[in-house]
């Protein structure tokens, strides 16, 4: 596995300004939640760093990714807009940096989470709405209840991504559904 300066360096190449900045923000944040949680430091800062080191390629990238992959063409779909650089990146990170199989899941479904994720998914997960550049309605909450208990943290994160994107006349992805139901039926 690569170290974390030389993958930064590889992030830094292809992302704007304010993305690279949102990625080390969601390292740092994963790190913290890390230490609280006592996941594994590196990994979680690791995926943190590149999750989003795919949301800018082309939609013609995106497609010349798919068909050399063999990945299923759906991944084009508007329904899939939101989670296809996830797909992409987890892909990328083992291939080029030889990721982990719990790091690979956690990027692969960082958007919406999945059901029966482990503790590296959820901290990714939550890194990326809380971090520190973020503020929307309702973030101090999340941000309150990230160290408090990590299930219904991620709980009220989807709750509130389903209802901002209502309000944009968007829709979470079907995994983010199937994620929300699996926590509630699972936490107390
Ligand atoms: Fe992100």
């Amino acid at each position: 596995m690569w170290n974390i300066e030389e993958i930064k360096k590889d992030v830094r190449k292809n992302l704007k300004d304010y993305r690279y900045n949102h990625s080390l923000r969601v390292m740092e944040e994963a790190s913290s939640l890390a230490k609280h949680y006592h996941a594994d430091i590196k990994k979680c800062m690791l995926c943190g760093l590149t999750h989003d080191m795919c949301k800018e390629l082309t939609d013609k990238e995106n497609e010349e990714f798919i068909k050399k992959h063999n990945l299923p063409k759906e991944l084009l779909n508007p329904e899939n807009k939101n989670i296809i650089h996830g797909v992409i990146a987890s892909i990328l990170v083992k291939e080029k940096y030889n990721f982990t199989t719990d790091m690979v899941l956690a990027i692969k479904y960082h958007t919406t989470g999945y059901p029966k994720m482990d503790l590296i998914a959820k901290i990714v997960y939550l890194a990326d709405k809380i971090e520190k550049g973020k503020d929307y309605k309702g973030i101090e909450e999340e941000r309150i209840l990230a160290y408090q208990d990590i299930d219904k943290a991620i709980i009220l994160c989807l709750n509130n991504q389903i209802k901002h994107l209502k309000e944009k006349n968007e829709s979470i992805n079907k995994i983010g559904y199937d994620t929300l139901k699996y926590l509630k039926e699972t936490t107390n």
